[in-house]
């Protein structure tokens, strides 16, 4: 395991964050770290590279006590913050330049590592001006470059797109698949679900501070709802009516007047709604069940006939 917590709990004042929580990263794989605001994930993250301790509880990283060995740790890791953490008034260049020294590295390698990640991120054409002219997106996949330039073994991103346009969002997933193809290790929290499901291999909704739930997406997605939804706008009296028939188990969630369905066969569901309709024909959405179906099932809101 690239990183393993065990019982690990992280206390505020009275505010217990993180809860008893244990988690293996294997090597090599995409790991994200799933759950609503204030679940506990940057304070996991933070306990694992160190900067925050816990009050209870054992985390290795890389095999080692990271309270023991903080630094020989570090030097192995990348991590970005959920804020961005850059000297505003230097470039992107400067920044990266800065940031190597504090690594260590020396000429000449220190300017073909900040080619290589300037490349990387294609930063090249704003890596001379001061940060703080520079967009969101680019301040970010800046973040992401200096977290890249001693070249880490287990990188950690915390909520790495939020903010970024869907190109970029793109452009940003492909080059964290590039750096898993070449073997590094990657932690990330995302409150995107598609990109979660896409992007990771395993997933670990965390509730509270602890974990609620872990595997690959699509093993959770089967392990707790039907593979197909149906989504429509309905009043509390049409869908228990939708319901009185051969469905009265049927789970499905509420959220004001949108309600989904999940079945294992759409089609019944489908004509009861139409002749429900007479005549209306409400748009409905059929699609797959998602992981963010089984975040909101496990987080929350009104999952009716519940999990
Ligand atoms: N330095 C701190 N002092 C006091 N409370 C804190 C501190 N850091 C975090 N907390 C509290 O710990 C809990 C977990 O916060 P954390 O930032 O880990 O959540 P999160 O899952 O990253 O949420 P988000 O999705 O909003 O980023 C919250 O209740 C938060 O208010
Ligand atoms: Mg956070």
């Amino acid at each position: 395991m690239i990183v393993q917590l065990r019982a690990v709990s992280k206390s505020f004042g009275d505010r217990l964050a993180v809860d008893a929580l244990s988690l293996d990263v294997p090597a090599g794989i995409c790991f994200g770290l799933l759950g609503p605001n204030g679940a506990g994930k940057t304070t996991t993250l933070r306990m694992i590279y160190g900067v925050t301790r816990p009050n209870s509880g054992a985390i290795q990283v890389f095999g080692l006590d990271i309270s023991r060995n903080p630094r020989a740790v570090r030097a192995r890791l990348g991590v970005t913050l959920q804020q961005n953490v850059l000297i505003e008034a230097l470039t992107p260049e400067e920044n990266l330049r800065v940031f190597g020294r504090y690594h260590l590295l020396r000429e000449p390698e220190l300017s073909r590592r900040i080619g290589e990640v300037i490349d990387f991120l294609e930063l090249g054409s704003h890596a001379k001006m001061p940060v703080r002219q520079l967009s969101g997106g680019f301040q970010r996949r800046l973040a992401i470059a200096l977290s890249l330039m001693n070249r880490p073994e287990l990188l950690i991103l915390d909520e790495p797109t939020t903010g970024l346009d869907p190109a970029v969002r793109l452009a940003l997933w492909s080059r964290i698949r590039e750096l898993r193809a070449a073997g590094t290790t990657v932690l990330v929290t995302t409150h995107y679900m598609d990109e979660a499901q896409r992007l990771c291999d395993r997933v670990a909704i965390v509730l509270a501070g602890k974990v609620v739930e872990e595997g690959p997406p699509a093993d959770l997605i089967a392990a707790h709802l039907a593979p197909e939804a149906v989504e429509l706008d309905c009043s509390p009296d049409e869908e228990a009516a939708l319901l009185a028939g051969d469905s009265p188990s049927l789970r499905r969630l509420r959220v004001g007047n949108r309600v989904t369905f999940y079945l294992d066969n759409a089609a019944p569901l489908i004509e009861q709604i139409r002749r429900q309709d007479r005549g209306r024909h409400r748009p409905l959405v059929v699609r797959p069940t998602n992981l963010e179906d089984i975040f909101l099932a496990l987080t929350g809101t009104s999952l009716e006939a519940g999990l």
